[in-house]
């Protein structure tokens, strides 16, 4: 059992339980190959792979205070731009809860957490993954305060560990460039559990990789993503889904060795589409895109064929398009970018992003 490795047994000295702050920067990402469907405790239907994000990120800071005397409960505030959010409060208070038993001190203090985003609040940019890796990256810290031993290598595991408990895909946000979470057979070291930096030979044209985000609907998310997962359980089409999954993971291990873009922009896009066909096809049945979305595509896909570049898009559970390109490509595709699609974007608002190499300490 590979969880039975995260559960802290070191002895936890009186005096190292005093006060501090720990405090952490982590990306978002952007999956090629989707998760979209798992099981208890957030264990996944299928492998993933995810490019991490530089620009669109999370900064956490974690105030811990000693309680007087030690309880079950874990007492917290959330403080999200400045100003105390209770909306916040439930996702992490059961984060809490499913994570004690990994890291049981915990139970010893009283935490403040500050935290805030790169990108605009309600852009419907998915925060949880950003978010919740910051956390698990905060709390891994105190973590290592309180045993020194931590290896490196062990405190980034955890951290991805304890971040997918929060959030699934937030495993995939603690390296870079390209994570994989989710066990395969034909990548080593991958599992279930946490999420690994790409193992495997990885062309240079996907470290520089761009994503220019378009933000073309900003309202609240019509379904949260714990209830699409759920979705999936009684899905007709889940077990082919599932298996799509498994073979573009397959093909996309080719791609990523010799930098083939055409298959690329193929398996990306395919990916993008089966998880709203997905969402289209589940009882009760959801349409994320919106006609915005679908235009972005169009014309996406008239540009391509004309300027023999390596555009593609990718979609999470939402209306926002995600437009993946070489960087070699940047000059020219931006231009297409500001002259055609940011007129169809919500407030004309979007985020030029690229790959990273993962989260930061402060
Ligand atoms: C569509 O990680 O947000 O973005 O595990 O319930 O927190 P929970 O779900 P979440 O799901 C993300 C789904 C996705 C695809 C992906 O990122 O792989």
């Amino acid at each position: 059992m590979i969880e039975k490795e995260f559960i802290f047994n070191y002895p936890l000295a009186a005096e190292l339980i005093k006060n501090g702050k720990v405090s952490w920067q982590s990306p978002s990402n952007i999956a090629l190959v989707k998760y979209w469907g798992k099981t208890e405790p957030q264990i996944p239907k299928n492998t993933s792979i995810s490019f991490t994000l530089s620009n669109c990120f999370t900064t956490t800071s974690l105030i811990y205070i000693p309680k007087k005397a030690p309880s079950k409960t874990v007492d917290f505030k959330v403080i999200f731009e400045g100003k105390e959010n209770e909306a916040f409060k439930p996702k992490i208070k059961s984060f809490f809860e499913r994570i004690a038993v990994y890291v049981p001190f915990i139970q010893n203090y009283e935490f403040e957490i500050h935290t805030q985003n790169s990108f605009p609040h309600s852009s419907g940019i998915a925060s949880s993954a950003s978010g919740m890796s910051a956390l698990a990256l905060c709390l891994m810290s105190i973590e290592k305060n309180l045993n020194p031993e931590t290896s490196e290598t062990y405190f980034l595991k955890k951290a991805s560990f304890l971040s997918r408990l929060g959030s699934g895909s937030a495993c995939r946000s603690v390296e870079g460039p390209l994570v994989v979470w989710g066990k395969h057979p034909n990548i080593y070291g991958s599992n279930d559990q946490y999420g690994i930096k790409y193992p495997a030979d990885l062309h240079p044209v996907f470290e520089t990789f761009q994503d220019c985000i378009l933000l073309v609907d900003r309202g609240v998310k019509q379904v949260s993503s714990t209830v699409g997962h759920g979705l999936m359980t009684d899905h007709p089409f889940a077990e082919a889904r599932f298996k799509q999954a498994q073979d573009h993971i397959v093909k996309m291990i080719e791609v990523l060795k010799k930098g083939d873009l055409d298959t690329f922009v193929e398996i990306v896009e395919k990916e993008a589409l089966s998880l709203h066909a997905m969402m289209m096809s589940s009882d009760p049945y959801f349409m994320l895109m919106k006609p915005n979305t679908l235009k972005i595509i169009e014309k996406i896909w008239n540009f391509r064929k004309k300027s023999k570049t390596h555009i593609c898009f990718t979609l999470d559970a939402g209306a926002n398009v995600h437009i993946l390109y070489p960087d070699k490509d940047k000059e020219l595709v931006n231009n297409f970018i500001i002259n055609d699609l940011i007129g169809l974007c919500d407030n004309n608002q979007y985020i030029y992003d690229e790959a990273g190499l993962g989260a930061s300490p402060l």
